[in-house]
């Protein structure tokens, strides 16, 4: 899968984003390591704290059908109109990638079109995460 491929399907999950409230629209698409892509888009609410981030709803439709071995997510946000902007994840959606995902190895590419784009680990995003090694027996001594 291409990195340009990647963006493509992020740029057209962001047409589907239900932002009224905030009017900023983000795509997400995530790459498993078997080569499959799941997409995900924000969904808000009036509720605000019902809403979810674009990277969730694909993380979280990606485990809900069986898939937990993923090599790269990619994300376009801003809003309305182009992306004019990087649109890093929120620490939320970085907590959700470490528990699935390699801290050294898991690309995180925000992208604005298909050629401008940067590509951070996930580990450089979320530096000294809490995971489950830290609630493994011998820690909590
Ligand atoms: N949002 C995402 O979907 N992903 C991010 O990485 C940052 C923020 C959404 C949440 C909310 O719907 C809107 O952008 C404004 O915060």
């Amino acid at each position: 899968m291409e990195i340009k491929e990647l963006i493509r399907s992020a740029l057209a999950a962001r047409k589907t984003a239900y932002a009224p409230y905030s009017q900023f629209l983000v795509g997400a698409a995530l790459l498993c390591k078997d080569g499959t892509v799941y997409t995900g888009c924000n969904i808000e609410n009036a509720s605000y704290p019902a809403g979810n981030c674009a990277e969730r709803t694909a993380i979280f439709k990606a485990v809900s059908e069986g898939k937990k071995d993923f090599s790269a997510i990619c994300i376009a946000g801003g809003r309305e109109g182009e992306v004019s902007e990087y649109c890093p994840p929120c620490g939320i959606c970085r907590q959700v990638c470490a528990e699935f995902c390699d801290a050294d190895t898991f690309q995180i590419i925000l992208a604005k079109n298909e050629t401008e784009y940067r590509i951070y680990t996930l580990g450089e995003l979320l530096p000294l995460g809490f995971g489950a090694a830290q609630l493994k027996a011998e820690n909590t001594k």
